[in-house]
């Protein structure tokens, strides 16, 4: 616990966010993160020191852009040991499982015609494949939950099946914090000749992903919830597989010849790049990395784990309590719950007269909260590497309050 709460008092002096909001208890970090100053500075120094275009300049400010810009690509690539080439700069996570669901089509065998998804999918990870499946006349499955919040792997074994021609799946759920067993579900996929996904979100910045060993097709997540800037997301892809996709967006960038009335397109990554990128963006994600990389996710993982464990404990001293997560050796720093009957708008803006900043609602997975019975939703609480013991007291203390004025 002292080791926690030491390392968090260190570390919180790295985001300004908390000078400039002294009382700020953010537990809001499976929304978005807070960015370190380390992250700040390399976009300030990108836009003042060396900004231009990047891939169309001959000019050495152009040349300097391009070397940064290159070299957050290949940190990011490393992060995850794939190959640059196989990195993909997209907005977020979202458009990442948005560009698959557009050009997957052309690459998987006709004769399959079901996609397996799971009761945890965000809605990212699900709307797409609702569209792809109409579009292709396909068949949408879904793996159950268990009533202890996880995978239910025996389902998953019925699920996927030969005739399963994508399985695509979040390695954490954003509203349960359960950890999936990724490996082993990839390995399902595969067996049945599945194209696999996954939805790396909530899990990028805390359990190390090794797409080589992992050995998944794809893998999207998104820079603003690893405490690197908005608007930036990445898709890494099987290097094989992108090269028979078509690309997503046509225009600049992502061309190699073009006529009137036809063009080629260009090598990989940018072929999927069309237009001017988020440079500043990369360039920022690369300096996250850095910043993660150097506390090392491992030790994140640990000190989130901690941090779930003293939360789950004074969380079920408060009557009344329904908490959904399978436990805090089983999930990552998120907790939803709900405090009796009261609606977890309203728990969230009391909380908020306290300064405490949590994420109230369907969480973007209604299909979800259909299942657990809860349509109004949860209030959910997830930690970063900043939050400390003290302010669980102070949140659990708010919600006894506020349960006693309300209930
Ligand atoms: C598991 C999961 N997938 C996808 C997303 C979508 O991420 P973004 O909004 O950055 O596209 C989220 C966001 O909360 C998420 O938690």
């Amino acid at each position: 616990m002292r080791m926690n709460n030491k390392i968090a008092k260190k570390l919180k002096k790295d985001f300004p966010i908390f000078k400039n909001n002294k009382n700020l208890i953010y537990l809001d970090n499976a929304a978005t993160s807070q960015r370190p100053k380390q992250v700040i500075k390399a976009i300030i120094d990108f836009y003042e020191k060396d900004n231009a275009n990047v891939e169309r300049g001959f000019y050495t400010l152009a040349e300097r852009a391009m070397i940064k810009y290159n070299n957050a690509r290949e940190i990011i690539a490393s992060f995850i040991n794939s190959s640059p080439e196989e990195i993909i700069f997209t907005k977020n996570t979202t458009e990442s499982l948005n560009l698959l669901s557009y050009t997957l089509s052309s690459v998987i065998s006709k004769e399959k015609d079901e996609i397996v998804l799971t009761e945890m999918e965000h809605h990212s990870n699900l709307v797409p494949w609702q569209q792809f499946a109409k579009k292709n006349k396909m068949k949408l499955k879904i793996i159950k939950i268990k009533e202890d919040f996880t995978l239910d792997m025996k389902d998953a074994e019925q699920k996927i099946t030969n005739k399963t021609a994508i399985l695509s799946f979040t390695s954490v759920s954003n509203v349960l914090g359960t950890i999936n067993p990724i490996k082993k579900l990839v390995e399902l996929g595969k067996s049945h000749g599945a194209i696999t996904i996954v939805d790396a979100a909530q899990s990028i910045s805390s359990i190390k992903t090794d797409v080589k060993k992992l050995d998944c097709d794809f893998l999207a997540f998104s820079s603003h919830k690893m405490l690197g800037p908005t608007g930036m997301g990445i898709l890494y892809g099987k290097k094989e597989i992108l090269e028979k996709m078509p690309p997503f967006n046509f225009g600049g960038g992502m061309i190699k010849k073009v006529k009137w009335g036809s063009a080629e397109w260009t090598e990989l990554p940018e072929k999927f790049e069309a237009g001017t990128q988020n440079i500043a963006g990369a360039i920022g994600l690369g300096e996250a990395i850095r910043y993660l990389e150097k506390i090392g996710l491992k030790n994140i993982a640990d000190l989130e784990r901690n941090l779930t464990t003293y939360a789950l404990k004074k969380l079920r001293e408060i009557p009344e309590m329904n908490i959904y997560n399978p436990g805090s050796e089983k999930s990552t720093g998120i907790i939803s719950f709900n405090l009796g009957k009261i609606h977890p708008h309203d728990v969230s803006s009391l909380l908020n007269e306290k300064g405490i900043a949590v994420r109230a609602g369907h969480c973007c997975a209604m299909p979800l909260m259909k299942k657990l019975g809860i349509p109004q939703g949860v209030t959910r609480i997830s930690f970063s590497i900043f939050n400390t013991f003290e302010e669980i007291d102070k949140l659990t203390d708010a919600l006894k309050k506020i349960r006693n004025k309300l209930e």
